[in-house]
């Protein structure tokens, strides 16, 4: 029987609701998985067929150490997706990447850390005047998650963005600034699932950044089962096409979510690509984790 880590970390497989249903359909699909903690020393990585990031979500807390992990453990066994693909798509500038390959991304500008006050000012006011539509824009640090250190701001309290930018800046973040795409507000982001280059399916999350100020967590109840219509897909699918070939891949991406906006023309727009240790959304599809088994069962020669 060919055997399978499924990569967490302690403090984050509690709220992995993914794994149990990804555990069940391995056993299904005749692999023998076991879940292993990234930072357990104990592992014995170099006696599984293979690797599967899920859930080791507290890498946000050292990048570089989770990167380094990655090509040590991928010299050790086959994991997925490899250390290239996780190094490119942990950081957002990504997005440049993929609108130079003509993917209808949403639109952004980014700030060096080094880049001074007065530029960084004015580079905010030249982004407002290309989006005079949107009222409202988003602060975020290129690399981040759980919409940590993402802020909305109203055009009048510019000089509350600005404060942000440079607050991040000085912690040597790199930033990016957005339009805020209103459309979030009722149709939510869709959330496309992909396993080995093939839709599986979809979900609506509903918007994170509140009027207010307040930052929600994706938690479940902010969730539900959405089907992605023809426009999307092939949007998403566009995104993942243009991902392999900046990356040179030989092979389609074992798995990967593509997250959508629509802008004010009612386009969808990739807002992110997670293609290193996704929340897959298998509780919202009936049959999506015996999917996602059945492919890596593929590329580990069951
Ligand atoms: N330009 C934008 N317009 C509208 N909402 C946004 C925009 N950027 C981010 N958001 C909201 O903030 C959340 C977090 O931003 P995101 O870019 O997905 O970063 P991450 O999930 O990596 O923290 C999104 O799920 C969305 O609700
Ligand atoms: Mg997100």
């Amino acid at each position: 029987m060919k055997t399978l880590a499924l990569v967490t970390s302690a403090g984050s497989l509690p709220i992995d609701v993914d794994m149990p249903l990804l555990l069940k359909a391995c056993q299904t699909v005749g692999l023998q998985a076991q879940v292993c903690d990234w930072e357990d020393p104990q592992v014995p990585w170099h006696r599984f067929d293979g690797a599967v990031l899920r859930s080791p979500w507290n890498y946000v807390e050292d990048l570089p150490a989770f990167l380094a992990w990655c090509d040590r453990v991928a010299q050790r066994t086959r994991l997925f997706n490899p250390p290239a693909v996780s190094r490119w798509s942990l950081d957002k500038r990504y997005l440049a990447d993929l609108a130079r390959h003509g993917v209808p991304v949403v639109p952004t500008e980014f700030l060096a850390p080094d880049v001074p006050e007065a530029e960084s000012r004015q580079a905010l006011q030249a982004l407002m005047d290309r989006h005079p539509q949107s009222g409202e824009v988003v602060i975020k640090p290129t690399v981040g998650a759980y919409s940590r250190d993402v802020q909305r701001f109203a055009r009048a309290a510019a000089h509350l963005a600005h404060r942000a930018i440079v607050r991040l800046q000085q912690r040597g973040c790199h930033v990016m600034l957005q339009p805020y795409l209103s459309a979030i507000d009722q149709d939510g982001e869709t959330n496309l699932a992909f396993f080995d280059g093939h839709y599986s399916h979809a979900i609506r999350k509903s918007a994170m950044l509140m009027a207010d100020g307040t930052v929600h967590v994706p938690t479940q109840d902010l969730r539900q089962a959405r089907h992605a219509d023809a426009r999307e897909q092939a949007v998403a699918a566009q995104a993942l096409q243009a991902a392999a070939r900046h990356l040179q891949l030989r092979e389609p991406l074992l798995y990967a979510r593509v997250d959508l906006i629509r802008d004010p023309q009612g386009q969808p727009r990739v807002l992110e690509l997670e293609l290193c240790e996704p929340s897959l959304n298998l509780p919202f599809s009936e049959g999506s984790a015996l999917r996602f088994a059945q492919a890596i069962a593929h590329r580990v020669g069951v």
